[in-house]
């Protein structure tokens, strides 16, 4: 059994199917490319067959992604295989992911087929899939509540049939560490041919323990392949996090003897793309990437940090990209240190117009806030003005005025396909006055299902970054912005949801 432990990233695809957390295409350009600086082994990029929009997302992402191999999820039937082959055929390394729920419950409630129409599907799939590709996974969904020897059967012949890696997916997040670690354990010993495959874990978190069931997976059950998402993003309570699992098999090396070839220095900016892009906000007190993870308050743990780290500390906060909230640049930065500074967080924008766009961005934010720290020029290289071509919506000013005891008014200034337009309201306060003032004039009738402001460095003086989602016609977008003022971090939040709105580019469904 090899020592090398394989990370798949299913946040474009598995995590996208969180309600809310739909990304446009060049969004999840934008993460691959990170997960691809991350190091990350297979990255999910979406569902190819599930619509027209995916299909794009998943050929760009093959068209763009050289170091890793580029995968799409397919159902087990010939249609959605076929396409994905089509989509992944850019791939320097592609790979096409088929899946058929194996469960007694989901073979007779959802598919409504026969265990025995279930195996030969399955059967079917994976040869199909075969002459398309060499690297072809097979999912059994619902895989840890399904009968075992109907499971062995099945994977025994897909295995035969040439997959070459099998997932076991735990669908619902039912299982328990060391129940999920032994039946995978068991799957392994008893098929005949289990090791003409890898195996792989894919865990979900319903009962908080997505990433303990997949390290138990690994360290019991012998698989070694992890399925996860940048900030355990996914349905319902999320997957296994990325993040979590990786950092778990390096720290503690000593225990799972295994290599990982993550760069987790990237991850920090990986954890906050994903977060600023669909608007899911990481808890402070999250594990690796949360504001508090490595914040000593106590007065004890302060002392002993201070006189040797180790005391409290079992990873650096360096080595997972925190810089520990450095002035990294000022006023009076020319425009090398910063393209050097967005070098070191990782960030590559693409053409120098989006280098000229960020820098304009950045002397603008300079002369209105003294400090800027690496929290602002990832913020800043997020607002989507930076790297979006054409706008339909741009913010341009706006002034408000707001008192004890009289209803807020604002007034606020922008362009709509280049034309300069004003809209006046009244609201409840100056956010909703200001929102209300760019509906008056737009008139999209969208649903706002969600509103967030954050602190992007801890601080009154940080800027705001405001998330704004929207539902219109069954589409959902998340429009991001951010400023030292929350209610322009609003607008502008407003404006690139609607810009998101107005965008031609198909919604990706979830998965069928
Ligand atoms: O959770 C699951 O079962 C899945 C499969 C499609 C792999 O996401
Ligand atoms: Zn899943």
């Amino acid at each position: 059994m090899t020592d090398k432990l394989i990370i798949f990233d299913t946040t474009l695809r598995d995590g996208e199917q969180s309600p809310g957390a739909s990304m446009t295409k060049d969004e999840k350009l934008r993460i691959a490319r990170q997960l691809e600086r991350l190091k990350v082994d297979v990255i999910e990029a979406g569902f190819a067959a599930s619509s027209n929009g995916d299909f794009e997302c998943v050929h760009a992402i093959a068209s763009a992604i050289k170091d890793s191999t580029v995968c799409s999820l397919s159902r087990a039937n010939d249609r959605d295989i076929a396409r994905a082959a089509e989509a992944l055929k850019p791939a320097a390394r592609g790979r096409i992911h088929t899946f058929i729920a194996t469960s007694a419950l989901h073979m007779e409630k959802k598919l409504r087929m026969t265990p025995d129409e279930v195996f030969e599907q399955s059967k079917l799939a994976v040869r199909f899939a075969r002459n398309q590709i060499d690297d072809v996974e097979f999912s059994a969904e619902d895989g840890y509540r399904s009968d075992v020897d109907f499971l062995c059967r099945v994977i025994e012949a897909v295995i035969k049939e040439g997959a070459t890696t099998i997932n076991v997916p735990d669908t619902v997040g039912y299982a328990i560490p060391e129940l999920y670690g032994n039946f995978i354990k068991t799957l392994r010993e008893r098929v005949p041919n289990s090791d003409k495959a890898i195996w792989s874990v894919h865990c979900h978190n319903d009962l908080g323990m997505a990433v303990a069931n997949s390290l138990a997976g690994v360290k019991i059950g012998g698989a070694r392949q992890i399925e996860c998402t940048i900030n355990g993003l996914g349905e319902r309570a999320g997957n296994c996090s990325l993040e979590e699992v990786v950092m778990a098999v390096k720290t503690r090396k000593d225990y799972f003897g295994l290599d990982v070839g993550i760069d987790a220095s990237h991850i920090l900016a990986a954890s906050r793309m994903v977060s600023q892009t669909t608007g899911f906000v990481v808890q402070p007190n999250k594990a690796v990437v949360g504001a508090n993870a490595f914040a000593h308050a106590s007065g004890i743990h302060q002392d002993g940090v201070l006189k040797a780290r180790d005391t409290y500390e079992i990873m650096r906060a360096e080595d997972v990209g925190w810089s520990a909230n450095k002035i990294v640049l000022g006023k009076l930065s020319g425009r090398n240190a910063f393209k050097q500074r967005l070098q070191e967080l990782g960030v590559m924008l693409e053409s120098e117009g989006e280098i000229m766009a960020a820098f304009a961005k950045f002397k603008d934010l300079a002369d209105r806030k003294t400090e800027i720290f690496d929290e602002d020029i990832l913020a800043l290289v997020s607002d989507e003005s930076v790297t979006a071509e054409k706008e339909q919506y741009g913010f341009i000013s706006l002034s408000q005025h707001s008192e004890t005891g009289e209803k807020p008014q604002a007034e606020v200034v922008f362009s709509v396909a280049g034309k300069e337009v004003r809209g006046t309201a009244e609201g409840n306060g100056p956010v909703d006055a200001s929102l209300k003032a760019i509906e008056s004039h737009v008139q999209s009738g969208a649903e706002m299902v969600l509103y967030s402001v954050n602190a992007i460095s801890g601080s009154t003086e940080s800027q705001g970054e405001v998330t704004v989602r929207l539902q219109n016609s069954g589409r959902v977008v998340n429009g991001m912005g951010a400023d030292p003022d929350i209610i322009v971090a609003s607008a502008k939040a407003y404006l690139s949801a609607l810009n998101k709105l107005h965008s031609k580019a198909e919604r990706v469904a979830a998965q069928g």
